[in-house]
This record gives C-alpha cells, structure tokens and sequence, in this order.
C-alpha cells in the first residue's frame, strides 16, 4: 500500500496527522482498505511509508485483529509510486502477482473478480479503472474492445477517455525488474507508458461499485458522508450502520455518528450528516449540519456549524457561525466569530 505521499491537498489536517490516520466516519482512513483486503483473505500487507514511518507501527494491532501481517518499507527519502512498489517488494515472498493500492483511495473493489481478470487476460499488470465524469485530475486511461490499455496519461491537460486509474493494481512481479532501485520513479508519468510503449501487457479492469479518492478535502468530506449514509458494502462501513445513536438531548433531522465520550447539552440540532468523535463536548442550542468534527473538539452555546471539518482539539466558544470551512487542530474561536470561508482551509 502506498503511503509515502505528503497530502498537501488535506492540508491543514495532514500537517499534524499523516493522511492514513485521518478519520473517516471516526476511524483512521487505511482500515477501509485493511478492512477490504482482509476480505479477500489477504494476509500479507506491506506499507510503503515515506515520512514518519515508525508513527504506522499503530496499526499492528488492527491489522492483526483482521488477519493481516503488516510490514514497514521506510523509505528514507520519498521514491514515488514505482519506487515505493520497488523499494517494498523484498518483503514478499515468492512470485505470484501482487495488490498494490493507494494509499488514499476507498473503494469496494472486487479483489477475486479482479484478480480472476487478470489470470484471464494473461495480464502483466492489471488496473482497476473506473468512470468518472470529469478525468483530467486522475490518470486517463484509454482502452481497446477487449480492455487492453492502448494509452495511460496522468492528469491530461484535455483527456481522451472518462476512464480513469482507480489507484489498484496487480503486478506479476518480473515487471519490477523495469524499474530501477533506489531512485524516484513514478509508476503513473514513466512506467505505465513505457511498458505500454514495450508493448507490455496492461489490461484494465472495470470496477463498477463505490469509489473515491479521499485525497482532497472536497472528497475526504464526500467520503465521511458516503460511509454514514451508508453507500458503501464494507464490513467496517456496516457495522457502523447497525450502531445506531440516540440521545434525548439532539434533535436528530439527519445522520449522526459519534465517537467514544461525545457530550451533548440541551436542545442541540443535527441536520445531514453529521460525524463527532471521540471526546467532543457539543454546547447547548448548538446546530451541527453537513459537519465532521474531529476529536476533543469543544463547542459552546448558541453555535453553527455547517459544511465544515473542526480539526482535533480546537476550541469554538459560544455564537460562533462557522460555514464552508476547513479548519486545523488546536485553533480557538473567540466568541461572535464569524467564518465564511468558500473552502479555503484556516490555519492560526
Ligand atoms: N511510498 C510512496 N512513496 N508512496 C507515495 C509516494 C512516494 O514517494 N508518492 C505518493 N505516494 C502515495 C500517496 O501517499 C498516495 O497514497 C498514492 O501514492 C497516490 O499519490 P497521490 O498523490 O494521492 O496521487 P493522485 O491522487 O494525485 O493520483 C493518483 O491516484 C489517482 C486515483 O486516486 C494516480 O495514481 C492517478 O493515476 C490516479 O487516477
Ligand atoms: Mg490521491
């Protein structure tokens, strides 16, 4: 799995926290993908890490719960996608073909259809593809009948297909030898094309059900709310479904889904989707609609709060409107304050 990124475009969260360990519907990002490979009984995962990468040590404990050894490929200084792939692959065993994901995509990509793909069309290297509407940001795939990819293009100026990289691959493992050790290499600007261009073997398989990058704070966001509302056949997302909250104190006109410790005073008022974890403190009178609320967040009376994510630990005092905004650990609100932000993140 790769991770090795710097998650620029989740900035404010991700200059405290490395973007696996985001919550997503109040549990870090990477256990959907834990949660997803464990399905398909896949035992061995390897984390290709860049910076911080003693901090996954972490996620031992849950991997182990769902049947996974998990190991650590550090890479001192990043290696990009390819390198990472390179850089990790001493730690498998063998020379069966390989998963490789993203480490910031959720999805409920069928990993025993894809891979009976992929033996199927002979395949060196599959891609699970998916359609979107606009694909200039993602990697363009085009195809021919028989779904072998004729041309891969990363983030194309005017792109030729809808078909995109969903960011899962299977790679039989005598294609690393195409990429060298110990350098940067991109697996979408160089290698996909140049395989391609060998004449490689490059087949795209078709995933129709749910998926989303969460790299961006628009998606991350979409994401949150697409987990609460249900829209995605993962055992983790299920069980969140069954649990279901109530407290006499919320006037609950939406979806709410609390974390551990949530404390809520009279009257306050949940429209949409909305997602508080572990340890928040909700004021009285206060209305929470389209917002995600990280941890220890404390909110006081009287306060709005709408289409916004509250970093960890930061401190709203009472009257305060915050609407359309991204906003960093550790921050304070002083009372009356008004935000209208359009988006743009608000770091103090
Ligand atoms: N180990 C390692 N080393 N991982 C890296 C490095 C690195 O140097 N650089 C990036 N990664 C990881 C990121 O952490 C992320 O999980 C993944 O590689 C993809 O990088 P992003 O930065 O998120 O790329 P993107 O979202 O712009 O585009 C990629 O994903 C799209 C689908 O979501 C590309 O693969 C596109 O082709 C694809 O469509
Ligand atoms: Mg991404």
């Amino acid at each position: 799995m790769l991770l090795g990124g710097q998650g620029t475009r989740l900035r404010p969260f991700t200059l405290s926290t490395p973007k696996a360990f985001l919550p997503v519907a109040n549990v870090p990002m990477i256990q959907y993908q834990l949660s997803l490979l464990s399905r398909y009984k896949i035992d061995t995962v390897i984390l290709a890490v860049s910076p911080q990468c003693q901090k996954y040590r972490k996620f031992f404990g849950i991997s182990k719960s769902l049947g996974i050894n998990l190991y650590l490929s550090c890479e001192k200084k990043p290696l990009g996608t390819a390198g990472g792939i390179r850089n990790a692959y001493k730690f498998l065993k063998g020379d069966e073909p390989f998963f490789v994901f993203n480490g910031d995509i959720i999805s409920d990509c069928n990993l025993d259809k894809m891979l009976e793909f992929h033996k199927k069309s002979d395949a060196d290297i599959s891609i699970a593809v998916v359609e979107v509407e606009n694909s200039k940001d993602f990697g363009v795939i085009v195809v021919d009948q028989d779904k072998r990819i004729e041309q891969f293009i990363e983030k194309p100026q005017q792109p030729l297909s809808n078909l995109i990289n969903a960011g899962i691959y299977i790679i039989q493992p005598d294609i690393l030898d195409e990429i060298p050790a110990g350098k940067e290499v991109s697996i979408e600007k160089e290698v996909f094309p140049e395989l391609i261009k060998k004449g490689k073997k490059l087949f795209a398989y078709i995933h129709t059900g749910y998926w989303k990058d969460v790299g961006t704070i628009k998606n991350f966001k979409a994401a949150n709310f697409d987990i609460v509302q249900g829209k995605i056949n993962l055992d983790h997302a299920n069980k969140l479904q069954a649990e279901s909250f109530f407290s006499e104190k919320v006037m609950l006109n939406g979806r709410l889904s609390t974390g551990k410790n949530v404390v809520f005073g009279n009257n306050v008022k949940v429209s949409g989707t909305v997602i508080v974890g572990d340890g928040c403190y909700i004021g009285e009178n206060t209305v929470l609609k389209d917002a995600i609320i990280f941890r220890n967040v404390l909110i006081g009376k009287n306060c709005l709060i709408e289409d916004s994510i509250i970093g960890n630990s930061t401190f709203i005092e009472d009257n305060c409107e915050i609407r359309d905004a991204a906003i960093a650990d550790g921050c304070r609100f002083c009372q009356y304050t008004k935000i209208k932000n359009s988006g743009n993140s608000v770091r103090l």
